[in-house]
């Protein structure tokens, strides 16, 4: 048969049990950015156009190509967010966020959506967990941030991820090394791509971070942005280094990291994992100066990052606690044992009433509806079930449940309340 219908090309529908550790990741990341005081900021899911073409920049991908945009009925230019930064910029500029004791925290979680080529990794509805600072002191700002993006990452299991760390340098580092590096770019210009070319004219510290081997070669013969940085954008990066140095974070200086998106000055991050291929960037993110200004506010200093959620799936560790979160509210499936099934008034069956007895105590349970053998056993996979719980004539004359762990295959009758207080799960530790 073939289907009639199919989600749309780059997007794909998220199901059980995966839904499970998808939300026990963003509950860790809720958890660990509520300890570090951001709070919850959910924006619309599309923007007045000129938002984007402002915020993130003429010159980037993400505007140039790579944007859903269309005109509604009332003849209003809107495009689905493709980030999240500017929404969060405008939302805060609208609600007067500058007058409040500053800086200002905020985290958010939610799908945006690019017209990128798909492939492993990259699609055209994806999903990000992020954070703003704005407001704030600047290195001590960027460190803020790194700190929780670490910290987040380690509670999901995550050991030896390596934070690239760069500057871009503030307005006046860049607009000196740009012209510079025009200058060294021209005469190789039949060498560069097309899109190089255009980059040459738009933003030229883009060609940086090209991945053509031809162009990878141009570029490791330019003059370094690090040799036009301001005084000012010298001691932020120190500063920057010196205090992820003290609070042990390892980092790796990538000197060509420079970021897509045009509102980025001074720190520049990312981290990337091998597991993923060609598109490894599981988080990306920086401080931005001039946003809130470009957005008509006053100069307010921002930073903040963007984990790509569907990458950062792709690479959870085996062992994350955010498997064992999700693997904790697993159903158990409640199976009869054999044997007649009791007479009674009652509309339940014997499973039924079990089921219900445990979710009353806080345990998620299934009733298997009178399946047995591989039927029972084809439920118990789907619904990924720890255990199973059988009871039969012979337990309810007894008052017994017998429980059979579906990993290991172990069996064991107990009393029934004895049965109830196994299952229920551990009381999670409050941290
Ligand atoms: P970005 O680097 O464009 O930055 O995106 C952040 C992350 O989103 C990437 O590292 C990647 O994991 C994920 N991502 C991007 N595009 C796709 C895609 N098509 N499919 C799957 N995952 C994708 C930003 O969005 C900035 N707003 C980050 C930021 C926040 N900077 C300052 N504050």
């Amino acid at each position: 048969m073939s289907l009639r219908f199919q989600a749309p090309k780059g997007t794909r529908d998220l199901l059980p049990p995966d839904t499970a550790i998808w939300a026990a990741v963003e509950a860790a990341a809720r958890r660990v950015f509520a300890r570090y005081g951001y709070g919850e900021i959910r924006t619309p899911i599309f923007e007045e156009t000129e938002l984007f073409a402002r915020g993130v920049g003429e010159s980037s991908d993400i505007v140039g190509k790579e944007m859903y945009s269309f005109t509604d009925r009332g003849g209003r230019s809107v495009t689905l967010r493709p980030e999240n930064t500017a929404s969060v910029c405008r939302a805060y500029l609208e609600h007067g966020m500058q007058s409040l004791p500053k800086p200002v925290r905020l985290f958010y979680v939610g799908p945006q959506f690019r017209y990128e080529r798909p492939q492993k990794g990259r699609y055209r509805q994806f999903h990000q967990v992020g954070a703003e600072l704005i407001g704030g002191k600047g290195a001590e700002s960027d460190v803020e941030i790194l700190l929780m993006l670490v910290a987040f990452l380690g509670e999901l299991g995550f050991g030896d991820l390596k934070v690239l760390v760069n500057t871009v340098g503030d307005a006046e580092s860049r607009s000196a090394y740009k012209e510079k590096l025009k200058t060294y770019l021209l005469p190789l210009k039949e060498r560069l791509s097309e899109d190089s070319r255009r980059r040459l004219e738009t933003n030229p510290l883009r060609i940086l971070d090209s991945k053509s081997p031809e162009e990878q070669e141009i570029v490791a013969a330019a003059p370094r942005l690090a040799d036009f940085l301001t005084d000012a954008s010298r001691r932020h990066f120190a500063a920057v280094l010196s205090s992820m140095e003290a609070f042990g974070l390892s980092f790796v200086v990538e000197p060509r990291l420079v970021r897509g998106l045009d509102y980025y000055t001074n720190t520049v991050f990312e981290i990337v994992s091998e597991g993923l291929g060609a598109q490894n960037a599981i988080c990306g993110g920086g401080a931005y100066e001039g946003l809130i200004e470009e957005l008509g506010g006053a100069p307010t200093y921002g930073v903040g990052f963007a984990i790509g959620e569907d990458r950062l799936l792709e690479v959870l560790p085996a062992h994350s606690p955010a498997r064992a979160a999700a693997q904790a509210i697993r159903p158990v499936l409640v199976a009869w044992a054999g044997g007649q099934l009791p007479e009674d008034a009652s509309p339940s069956s014997p499973t039924f009433d079990l089921a219900e007895e445990l979710r009353r105590q806080g345990i998620a349970a299934v009733d298997a509806g009178g399946r047995t053998g591989k039927a029972l056993y084809a439920y118990a996979d789907q619904l990924a079930s720890p255990c199973l719980a059988f009871v039969g004539e012979e337990e309810l004359a007894a008052g017994t449940v017998r429980l059979r762990d579906t990993a290991t295959r172990e069996e064991q009758t107990l009393e029934r309340q004895a049965a109830i207080a196994r299952l229920r799960p551990a009381p999670t530790e409050p941290r």
